[in-house]
């Protein structure tokens, strides 16, 4: 039997298009109200014909329970390897599950101890510049710039400890923004990318990304020479050996290996601590809650992943602003077969995009669903969420390979500023959300910052 699911227009994809390019999620969702129904077709902007779902149920189908007749899209993989590489993120089949058997245990805890000395550093060193900063009566920041900063500068320490410079990290942050750019308008506009063959702007982002490529090898190859010890995701990706073997990743797959890190792992967290931020100067109740947590801990010099993961009211709110906010609001599968679930058919050229941000705003999911309200995360509520009505890290075999990292570094984070500082956002901020590979504010965040009492 085919329940047949209801399909959007052409005629309305083309009314959209505009909006659509601005910012897909109000468009989504209207076609799900228009709808009335968790799943439908439509003919994307690149005219395959695409799954759009807020149907937990089928996204955990797709993404576990029939993972294995599924792979990443064109898009994930052919379009974002085209400046990202083919890595983890990027690949499919026999060559990702490969990749991911030998880079896993680099992310295990024991890896991640490793590397929260580091983290602990860098987010130190952030706040003793913001203090110089206030002092001088510098107080006003953009805290999405500023997260990106941070975050940039932890992922490049984690991997490199030392071997980049300040320059060097601002030049792989401005690398990997022009080039998420030149992607995003490959896939929301592909019918003008005769325009950005026409301006040059292909070629200079090719050109950008030979000049990424080449500053990431030289690191590579220096750590080589070297041949000194770190203790940081590098050494880890150098002695990493394919199992059974005595082999480890060449130059190319180290090169693609790390600038995924880069793509997959800084935007996502700066977001996630971005809108954390926002939501706490609007809750204050629970920014109170969260700051008498930190207070309370003091986190010491060897510092654990447990000591950290023990802050659990700040892991609770992190996750509430996952819900709302989540990073990665959308992700999608390709069918290798023609499958069918609920006698709903998907077909063999048909993308399913699982709606992350739609089913962590689904009414029938969570009550009140635009509240701020960290307690749906207590040690007793969590109990009670169904499956796949919450994932901001995705889920099954490709679940999010630096999930335990994302968390290890925003509850550090949250735990440094917020015992340290106050944010308050200017009156005229608004939270309008403007959707690109991650889930961005889309006008500055502007917020004051001033250190709290105690300090
Ligand atoms: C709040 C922060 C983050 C969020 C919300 C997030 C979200 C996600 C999601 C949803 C996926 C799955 C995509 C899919 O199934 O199509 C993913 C995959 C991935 N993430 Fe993250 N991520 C975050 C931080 C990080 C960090 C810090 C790193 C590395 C240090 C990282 C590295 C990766 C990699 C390599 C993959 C691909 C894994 C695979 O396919 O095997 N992510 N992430």
């Amino acid at each position: 039997m085919d329940n047949e699911l209801p399909r959007v227009s052409t005629f309305t994809v083309l009314k959209n298009i505009v909006k659509f390019v601005q910012n897909p999620i109000p468009i989504i969702n209207g076609h799900f109200e228009n709808l009335g129904s968790k799943s439908y077709r439509i003919s994307m902007a690149s005219m395959q014909d695409a799954l759009i779902t807020r149907d937990p149920e089928l996204a955990q189908y797709i993404l576990q329970k029939n993972h294995k007749n599924y792979i990443k899209s064109k898009i994930q993989t052919e379009l974002l390897a085209e400046f990202a590489g083919k890595g983890l993120l990027t690949s499919n089949g026999a060559y990702w599950l490969k990749q991911r058997r030998l880079i896993q245990p680099g992310f295990h805890k024991k890896s991640l101890n490793g590397y929260i000395k580091i983290m602990s550093s860098m987010i130190e060193n952030y706040t003793n510049e913001l203090n110089s900063r206030i002092e001088s009566g510098n107080t006003k920041i953009n805290v999405f710039n500023e997260m990106s900063n941070l975050s940039i500068q932890i992922v490049a320490r984690t991997l490199f400890t030392n071997d980049v410079d300040a320059d060097k990290i601002k030049k792989i942050k401005d690398g990997v923004d022009i080039l998420q750019a030149a992607l995003v308008k490959n896939i929301r506009q592909p019918y003008l990318k005769w325009f950005r063959n026409v301006t040059g702007e292909t070629k200079r982002n090719k050109a950008l990304t030979k000049e990424l490529y080449q500053l990431i090898l030289n690191v590579i190859h220096e750590r080589k020479n070297t041949k000194s010890a770190n203790d940081d995701v590098l050494d880890m990706l150098l002695a990493a050996r394919y199992e059974g073997t005595d082999e480890g990743m060449s130059d190319q797959q180290l090169l693609d290996e790390v600038l995924i890190i880069f793509v997959a792992g800084y935007e996502t967290t700066a977001n996630a601590l971005t809108w954390t931020l926002y939501l706490l100067d609007k809750n204050r109740a629970e920014l109170k809650k969260l700051r008498s947590e930190c207070q309370q801990k003091h986190l010491s010099e060897s510092l654990t992943l447990e000591d950290v993961m023990s802050l659990s009211y700040t892991k609770q709110v992190a996750s509430e602003a996952m819900r709302i906010y989540p990073p990665a609001w959308i992700v999608d599968r390709l069918p290798i077969v023609e499958d069918e679930y609920n006698g709903v058919r998907i077909s063999k050229d048909c993308v399913v995009n699982i709606f992350i941000y739609g089913i962590h705003h689904d009414p029938e999911n969570w009550i009140d669903p635009e509240k701020f309200d960290p307690e749906r995360f207590s040690k007793e509520n969590k109990k009670n969420i169904r499956p796949y009505t919450y994932f901001p890290f995705g889920g099954g075999p490709r679940l999010c390979i630096g999930h335990q990292f994302a968390m290890m570094e925003i509850q550090l984070a949250l735990y440094h500023l917020l015992t340290k500082f106050d944010f308050t956002c200017d009156a005229y901020v608004k939270a309008d959300i403007a959707p690109s590979v991650t889930l961005r504010p889309k006008y500055a965040m502007m917020m004051d910052v001033v250190k709290l009492k105690e300090n």
